[in-house]
């Protein structure tokens, strides 16, 4: 890590030549202007499909909600690189910079084996080419060495890596290293990748699992080879010692045939009494225990002691293993056979769930108490171990065999409840075992209503506790993290996954992000867990220096000249509930790295949800952070979220706290049909943030015109890029319709966000205005009127504004959302946006179907006879008379035949360029429905063709 001091850095600096300390001071960044977006979502991509992959990812596989790297690297970059009067020079070298331009790709390419070095690069889609390449950050520094000399050119610099780059530019802007701050650091992305980069770095999160993970990317992941040594001889001493603990109880080994066999994973259900039949029976929602292996579990009925001996079987036919599919329970019920006749009990009548008159919803299982690890006699769900997974012990990787549950198994059981008897409340007491309740909440009702249980320990059972607990007994701070790896991979929530393939494993509670209980689970043997802490690290040093503080983002106190935040806004992760199953175990006695953190949730103090309290947890925050950032300072705000409502929440927020939008763009992140902005578009919106200077004053009168200017403007410059562009690269827009629309929005922000006084009112006070449910204040009218003009600029590529004035309301939308459907929108939002937008009151006669996530217009075939006449918004109209035409060739009409109807159906067809217009339409429509109705895009293509042909 660093540690020059800034009065050295600015001498030595200006004494090397390059940039002049400040000489950036009020540059605008690169970032206000433009950022590729289309691209920045298909590298997001590529990084999260990368899975275990991921830099991170190891130290912490439970953490939801990871920004991609290269995301957070482009945010930190394009706030610092300058904004210059030459755009597509800046492009070309932030593209170089992120190893996006066609030279970095090839070498990616090249790295991967999918082309030969001197190939030339094919002509496929980027998407395409990403998926077979490296990342850039597999690729180390030495990647990036041929970029340095075009980038010092264009940039006036003297770097020859990020590190040297990032201190010439902060020295430039801010006279220093830049320091980058992130309030809501989570998992620590964000902060790692500016230290990688070579910024100083202050990260701090509310929540101690965060700072955790936060540091271990930080201090093992980035720090210093000695570091990972630390870890693994740790691990090593910790292994031996656990191993042999638990050798010495004799509660894990067994011989047999001669062998020494290690327990892999104990399987556990749930056993239950059937009211009906007064039967034991083990809820078991399959009876299949392995498919690679083809073992199942076999329901052996008892009936004098009026339950079932379980057998497993292994290496059964595939018909046997297809019946054993189906187990005791189906469907949410506990189904069993007695003397033939079938008996079916609903979980819940089990459960007796109910729901009070508050509306609460809860259980009348007992409520488990603290001294409690396991069910008691005349609790309605027993536990029953049914198949254990032995493994040979030997050097090598030893035979694997499933065996069922036999008296001497069932003795080990008891030895492991005795130990952990014996030493309970010490472990407790010393924190080596949790002791913590579970707090009810929105995460945490569930295992309270379906298991009562009450504290955090109640999710792990008797085995899983002592192996924990001597594993706990033993850590530092650098195995804290593969402790809280291994904690989640061994609890009463791990799922068997009895996958073919030989992918069975147990696995990680956090598969989702709820505490789902389960009806039967794997519990893993010594070996097996400790394999998950030590999983292979990966290794990328970080430059700058970073320190990490656990505390609320409103008392974050230091200065700072960037924020790249992720906000927790109106997530669907309940951070502050699910990270207590961690907090539970690691909060007593943490090593004195993490000594000084609150270990605690702090449920109170979480940022969450929507409402009033989220927005003023938001404006408290942020107005924080506007109070410790340097005067030409920038924020970057990251946040995932569909409704458009957000457009008001932000602008208010960023009023609030005395800042101001200077950009925002929208990059897709989650999902593969993201990349198409379809149904399940999860992607990520980014604010550009600065400090609003000043007290000016606008009416809402100026604001109209004002608005619909910076909105076309900034159309029209990104809509110039792709123009540039289509020429510079290959035949891919920098920025498809949404991000336009997003741009609009953006500029629309924009323009508001810099006046402190509208209509006489102040802003800032009524942005932070305690407001009611559904009520919509001057703020959203505004925003409400700002996106709808944003909207109406928001001409589709492909047609001429004088064509477009031409159109009546009906068609401008109807045109519109055929180019948004072919990139695949969906939303009845997006329809009802545009709308409002271009102010159609009966779009839904265009509609074929109007459902809330599969809306579509009709097609021409669709349209029927009376949506040309009088009363329908199309009549008379050049689009009506087309979509008809297109009909009538889809029917194979005589081309003769469809121009003369055409000719009746569009008033004044022969006045001068009224046939210029069905052109441009047709060959509009042409290539938009290409995507998804290429039919018709032909019926189209020949119909522009044949108007222009035609004799008059
Ligand atoms: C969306 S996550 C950040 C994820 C992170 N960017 C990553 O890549 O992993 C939001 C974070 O905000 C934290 N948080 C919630 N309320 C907070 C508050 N008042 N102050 C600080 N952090 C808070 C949560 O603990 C959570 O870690």
């Amino acid at each position: 890590m660093s540690t020059t001091s800034e009065a050295s850095q600015v001498e030595s600096f200006a004494s090397d030549g390059g940039l002049a300390p400040h000489s950036l001071k009020d540059v605008p960044v690169l970032i206000e202007r433009l950022f590729p977006v289309q691209k920045m979502s298909v590298e997001s991509y590529k990084e999260q499909m990368a899975n275990v992959g991921k830099t991170l990812t190891a130290l912490g596989s439970y953490w939801k909600g990871r920004k991609p790297l290269i995301l957070n690297k482009a945010c930190i970059l394009g706030t610092l690189l300058p904004a210059t009067n030459d755009p597509v020079k800046d492009l070309e070298v932030f593209e170089l910079l992120m190893g996006m331009d066609n030279d970095g790709l090839m070498r990616r390419m090249c790295a991967k084996g999918s082309i030969k070095h001197g190939d030339p690069l094919p002509r496929n889609s980027y998407h395409e080419l990403v998926k077979k390449s490296k990342r850039p950050e597999e690729l180390g520094d030495a990647f990036f060495e041929p970029i340095w000399d075009r980038v010092n050119t264009h940039l006036g610099t003297t770097a020859s890596s990020f590190p040297d780059l990032i201190e010439q530019l902060g020295i430039a802007r801010f006279g220093r290293r830049p320091i980058v701050a992130d309030t809501f650091c989570g998992s620590g992305q964000i902060p790692f990748e500016a230290a990688r980069l070579g910024c100083d770095v202050i990260a701090s999160d509310l929540n101690p699992i965060a700072c955790m993970l936060t540091w271990g990317a930080m201090n093992i992941v980035g720090g210093p080879p000695e570091e990972r040594k630390r870890l693994a001889s740790e691990l090593k001493t910790l292994s031996q010692r656990v191993l042999a603990e638990v050798d010495r109880l004799g509660i894990e080994t067994a011989e047999l045939d001669g062998k020494l066999w290690r327990g892999k994973v104990y399987l556990y259900c749930v056993e239950t009494r059937c009211p009906s039949t007064g039967w034991m029976v083990p809820m078991l929602p399959t009876r299949v225990v392995s498919k690679t292996h083809s073992v199942i579990a076999e329901l052996v009925p008892d009936p004098d002691s009026q339950r079932y001996d379980i057998l497993i079987r292994q290496g059964v036919s595939a018909t046997e293993l297809k019946a054993a599919a189906h187990g005791t329970v189906v469907r949410d019920a506990l189904i069993h056979v007695v003397n033939g006749i079938e008996y079916r009990t609903q979980i819940k009548t089990l459960r007796g769930d109910f729901r009070s008159d508050e509306g609460s919803s809860g259980s009348q299982l007992r409520q488990w108490e603290n001294r409690d690890f396991k069910p008691r006699p005349e609790d309605v769900f027993q536990e029953r171990l049914y198949a254990i997974q032995w493994q040979e012990e030997g050097p090598n990787r030893g035979e694997l065999a499933y065996r069922g549950v036999t008296a001497a198994d069932l003795e080990r059981e008891e030895a492991v409840d005795r130990y952990l008897s014996e030493h309970f409340m010490n472990w407790q007491a010393v924190g080596w075992i949790p002791d913590m309740k579970i707090e009810a909440g929105y995460n945490t009702n569930q295992p309270i209503r379906e298991r009562g249980w009450t504290h955090w320990h109640h999710m792990f059972n008797p085995r899983q506790l002592l192996l924990l607990g001597l594993i706990r007994q033993c850590l530092s701070a650098v195995t804290f993290l593969p402790f809280a790896q291994a904690l989640q991979c061994n609890a009463r929530l791990s799922r068997w996954d009895n996958s073919a393939g030989g992918r069975e494993a147990v696995k990680g509670v956090f598969d989702n992000q709820a505490l789902n209980t389960l009806l039967n689970y794997g519990c893993r043997g010594s070996r097996y867990l400790l394999k998950e802490m030590d999983k292979t690290l990966k290794e990328s040093s970080i430059h700058g220096s970073a320190r990490i503080a656990c505390g609320p983002a409103e008392a974050h106190g230091h200065d700072c000249d960037l924020y790249v935040t992720d906000p927790p806004y109106g997530d669907a992760v309940k951070y502050e509930e699910i990270l207590e199953f961690f907090i539970a175990w690691l909060r007593k006695n943490p090593p004195p790295e993490f000594a000084e953190w609150v270990w605690d949730s702090r449920r109170a103090l979480a940022i969450h949800g929507e409402d009033e309290g989220f927005r003023q947890g938001m404006v408290a925050a942020y107005r924080n952070m506007t109070d410790h950032m340097s005067e030409n300072g920038l924020q970057i705000v990251m946040f995932t979220h569909q409704s458009t409502g957000i457009w008001a929440d932000m602008a208010n927020i960023v009023w609030a706290s005395d800042l101001q939008v200077t950009a925002a763009w929208y990059v897709a992140t989650e999902t593969d049909s993201a990349l198409r902005q379809g149904d399940n578009v999860k992607g990520t919106n980014i604010l550009v943030l600065r400090k609003r200077c000043g007290h000016s004053k606008t009416t809402r009168d100026d604001l109209a015109w004002e608005l619909e200017e910076e909105v076309k403007h900034q159309i029209q410059t990104l809509t110039g890029l792709n123009q540039q562009a289509l020429g510079l690269y290959r035949d891919e827009n920098l920025f498809e319709d949404a991000d336009l629309q997003m741009a609009g929005y953006a500029a629309a922000l924009r323009v508001l966000t810099q006046y402190a006084v509208i209509d006489g009112k102040q802003m800032s006070e009524e942005a932070c205005r305690p407001r009611a449910r559904g009520e919509k204040t001057a703020v959203d009218s505004l925003i409400d009127f700002a996106v709808e003009v944003a909207n109406r600029c928001l001409i589709p590529q492909g047609i001429t504004e004088s064509h477009w004035r031409e159109l009546e309301p009906i068609e401008r939308f109807y045109l519109k959302m055929l180019g948004m459907e072919a990139s695949g929108v969906s939303k009845l939002d997006n329809y009802q946006n545009f709308a409002k937008a271009f102010k159609v009151s009966d779009f839904r006669s265009v509609m074929q179907s109007a459902k809330a996530n599969s809306s579509r217009l009709k097609s021409a075939a669709e349209f029927k006879r009376n949506d040309m006449g009088e009363g329908s918004p199309l009549h008379n109209t050049p689009l009506r008379a087309i979509l008809y035409a297109m009909m009538e060739l889809g029917k194979d009409a005589d081309t003769d035949d469809v121009l003369a109807h055409l000719a009746m159906n569009v008033p004044n067809y022969y006045a001068q360029g009224t046939r210029d217009l069905i052109v441009a339409l047709c060959q509009y429509l042409g290539t938009v429905l290409e995507p998804i109705r290429p039919d018709e895009a032909s019926h189209a293509r020949v119909l522009a063709q044949s108007v222009r042909n035609q004799r008059l």
